[in-house]
């Protein structure tokens, strides 16, 4: 149930980045109960152990990740089911997926995700948003399974729940969530969709990156405070600042997670020095 074991994997195949060295064992498991045994027996004999959802959102160092890191994209993982109003789906489902089943079922509410290149776990593990809404808004419960491979299903209100940061989901891994939306037709769900595309067509890079770097202080805006330090277009090796949005560092081409890291530390610097404010990375590093 766990499947087969690949070793050494290279993880920038993995990052929308393109960055990472290799995991030292890569696996994709497709049962629960093989995933919650993995888990178990990792913990039982201290092997490091990570799952990782579509690396949209993910730097990943240049020396790899030792231990097992663990994809949930396959079988169990992948499935969903409509119920009136609320879908309950896998962590392996991708947001794009996970909007054409609203759409196709009549639910608005999850237009916001079409265009998030993750899957639903990282979207749990992160409270992704975008467009003005958050993943957890919509969350009526999550299933998740702690490090001894126990079961869990808790609602919203009983996990600890931020802005891009879920805590309860640091140490327990999502398996399954049911997400909660409102009537709508396909063809005001086609609308929004095309509204946000457009708004991300002329607002974000489309080279590779793991989308925004930096969490949204409460003064201003990430990107917009990188704007203003000047640091658009400015490059470390490989890894740039983009033109078209400053929280976003794209990937020319064999970048490596070393010169992201230095370009994030001096934007921090200078972010601190010059406007006195503490950037904190969104992206999981
Ligand atoms: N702005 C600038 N210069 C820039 C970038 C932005 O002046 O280079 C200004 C914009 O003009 C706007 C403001 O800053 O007035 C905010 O920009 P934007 O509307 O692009 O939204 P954001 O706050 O930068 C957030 C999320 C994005 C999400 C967008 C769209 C965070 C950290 N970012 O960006 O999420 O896609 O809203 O809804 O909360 C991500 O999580 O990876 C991500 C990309």
């Amino acid at each position: 149930g766990s499947g087969a074991i690949k070793l050494y994997e290279p993880l920038s195949r993995h990052t929308t980045m393109r960055v990472g060295g290799p995991a030292q064992f890569w696996v994709e498991p497709e049962t629960e109960e093989g995933f919650a045994d993995l888990v178990s027996y990792c913990d039982d004999h201290d092997i490091p152990f990570m799952v990782m959802g579509r690396g949209s959102n993910l730097l990943v160092r240049d020396g790899g990740i030792p231990g097992v890191v663990a994809q949930l994209s396959r079988g169990e993982f992948a499935r969903y089911e409509v119920n009136g109003m609320e879908i309950t789906a896998g962590v392996g489902l991708k947001l794009k997926q996970l909007t054409a089943v609203a759409q196709n079922a009549g639910i608005g509410g999850f237009e916001w995700m079409e265009g998030i290149p993750g899957n639903l776990g990282g979207s749990l593990r992160m409270n992704a948003g975008a467009m003005g809404s958050q993943t957890f808004e919509q969350v009526v419960r999550v299933r998740y399974c702690d490090t001894d491979g126990n079961i869990f299903t808790r609602t919203p209100a009983e996990m600890e729940v931020h802005y891009r940061d879920v805590p309860t989901l640091r140490q327990n891994y999502a398996l399954s969530a049911t997400l909660r939306g409102f009537p709508a037709s396909s063809e005001e769900i086609a609308a929004k969709i095309a509204e946000s595309t457009q708004k991300r067509k002329t607002s974000q890079p489309i080279a590779a990156s793991a989308g925004c770097i930096f969490k949204n202080p409460t003064s201003i805006p990430a990107g917009k405070l990188v704007d203003e330090l000047g640091f658009k277009n400015f490059a470390v090796g490989r890894a740039r600042v983009s033109e078209v949005h400053g929280n976003f560092i794209v990937n020319d081409g064999g970048a490596t997670a070393e010169e992201i890291l230095t370009l994030i530390g001096e934007i921090k610097a200078a972010a601190a020095r010059e406007r006195g404010i503490e950037l904190e990375t969104e992206v999981q590093i």
